[in-house]
């Protein structure tokens, strides 16, 4: 059976091409999706790819993650710095986890400059738009092989 690479996405990011372009670029979300399928597919790899507004959503898909993946890319946007729930989901993860961002949250605004998923990671990719997230996949598989 293929190994599943889950990648979640939180808040704000099904409005990816319209929201803040000048920061999160023009692309959407779907396009995302695309481009980590495609890496996927070189790979052998499955995609489970999903976003939701909703925190609980977030936790919810975590836990299905550590039950059915084999490694975990997730943005969970701005509760990346806020999510006490979403930080107590990963610690239960024994799976390899790479925390992403389209932008640079370290060079941003204060308040974005805590995260509660980069303890927990493997490794975290921010700051190059779209191609964080080829990074992450190719760092996910990576891991995979290592493990
Ligand atoms: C983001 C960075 C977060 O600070 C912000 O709240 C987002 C997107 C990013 O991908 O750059 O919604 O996670």
């Amino acid at each position: 059976m293929a190994k599943i690479i889950y990648c979640i996405n939180g808040p704000n990011l099904n409005l990816l091409g319209k929201r803040e372009p000048e920061i999160y670029g023009t692309g959407s979300l779907a396009d995302i999706e695309k481009l980590c399928q495609n890496e996927c597919a070189k790979n052998n790899v499955s995609l489970d790819f999903s976003q939701t507004n909703i925190e609980g959503e977030l936790v919810d898909k975590i836990q299905e993650a550590g039950e059915n993946g084999s490694a975990l890319i997730i943005n969970a946007a701005a509760y990346t710095h806020t999510s006490v729930a979403i930080y107590d989901a990963l610690k239960m993860l024994s799976i390899p986890i790479i925390e992403v961002h389209l932008s640079q949250p370290a060079a941003r605004e204060s308040f974005r400059q805590k995260s509660y998923i980069a303890p927990l990671s493997t490794g975290s990719i921010s700051g190059f738009g779209a191609q964080s997230y080829i990074l992450a996949v190719k760092a996910a598989i990576n891991c995979m092989k290592e493990s």
